[in-house]
């Protein structure tokens, strides 16, 4: 469903969370009291629902942090601003990857970077819907040129992993982990995924498109199609204000220095801190990759950032992708 301006008004007078009455929105808006009725019944399908108490007026069940650019600018330091050349906040979009794949290829510079409320197609890995409900979490594309080609850059998605803890930490929130390759991981349950799209010739040049989805908080009832356990930042911390702005600056501040000079220092320069926040070492895991199955104990990453699984027959695997599924079961 579109949102339409009405409807980012009413919500941007109601993201306090507070009583506003029929009266006060109509006229902020300058349609009828029936006519906010029917636009607020409308908010309910993008999982906003809302409280009527007569004599009160109208009020959001959950108060609201919108995206304001100014605000996380606020945030951004100067060396970050210095590598950000465009900074859009996108009220709707289909996907905030999509859109800056699209972007690159019709010439728009390094340092691009799109945040959306709500994707009507936010992508995850492996052709998974990336659920995107409004306002509530972060999604996060940023497009960088690179002056080699794709293989320079392969382990960027673990570098981004690790500025993503770092930036989590900066917010005050410890305890994250990284699940090999692309997830954020908290108790076993998924938090966040990244999603590098990378484009460009073999010898050549190449751009890439980092995206990184957040839960912060996620409704249940939009939840229902995910269909791996996850979790968001209000029930890791119990905190029902996250500072949505502030988060998004501090993740500016973290990943563009990683990205920007990622071609310069490799997997290398992060493979430590990606070790120290690993949450599948250790465990007993299958990897799938397509219709194969394997089977054994996780033993990390080695020194390019492939995973490592140490076999039924004692030896020890090297895999470039896949996805792994786990058991909290932990061997020797
Ligand atoms: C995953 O499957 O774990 C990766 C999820 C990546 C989701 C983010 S949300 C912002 C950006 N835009 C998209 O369409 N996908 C990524």
């Amino acid at each position: 469903m579109n949102i339409s301006d009405k409807q980012k008004k009413i919500l941007t007078l109601l993201a306090d969370g507070e009583f506003h009455s029929g009266t006060e929105l109509a006229v902020e808006l300058g349609i009828s009291r029936s006519a906010v009725w029917k636009q607020l019944n409308g908010l309910a399908e993008l999982g906003l629902s809302h409280s009527a108490v007569s004599g009160k007026g109208y009020r959001l069940d959950k108060s609201l942090e919108l995206l304001v650019a100014s605000k996380i600018n606020e945030v951004v330091n100067d060396q970050v601003g210095a590598l950000i050349s465009s900074l859009e906040i996108h009220d709707q979009i289909d996907s905030t990857n999509r859109y800056l794949v699209e972007r690159a290829q019709n010439n728009a510079l390094s340092g691009s970077v799109c945040f959306a409320e709500y994707q009507t197609a936010g992508k995850g890995r492996r052709g998974r819907q990336w659920v995107s409900p409004y306002g509530c979490n972060i999604y996060l594309s940023i497009l960088w040129r690179f002056q080699q080609g794709p293989a320079a850059i392969s382990g960027l998605s673990l570098a981004v992993g690790v500025a993503v803890i770092r930036a989590l930490k900066e917010h005050k929130i410890d305890n994250i982990g990284l699940k090999w390759p692309n997830d954020i991981y908290s108790q076993g349950k998924k938090l966040g995924g990244i999603l590098v799209e990378v484009s460009g010739e073999t010898d050549g040049p190449c751009s890439a498109v980092i995206g990184l989805g957040l839960n912060l908080f996620l409704p249940e009832s939009e939840a229902q199609s995910i269909t791996q356990a996850w979790t968001d930042l209000s029930r890791i911390t119990g905190q029902n204000r996250l500072f949505r702005n502030k988060l998004a600056g501090i993740l500016l501040n973290h990943l563009l220095p990683v990205i920007a000079e990622y071609e310069s220092v490799g997997i290398k320069a992060y493979l430590d801190e990606w070790r120290d926040y690993d949450c599948l070492s250790g465990k007993v895991a299958t990897l799938f990759i397509g219709q194969q199955q394997f089977e054994g104990i996780v033993q990390g990453i080695d020194d390019n950032g492939m995973l490592l699984i140490k076999r039924p027959d004692g030896n020890v695997q090297t895999f470039a992708s896949g996805e792994v599924s786990f058991s909290d079961s932990v061997l020797q």
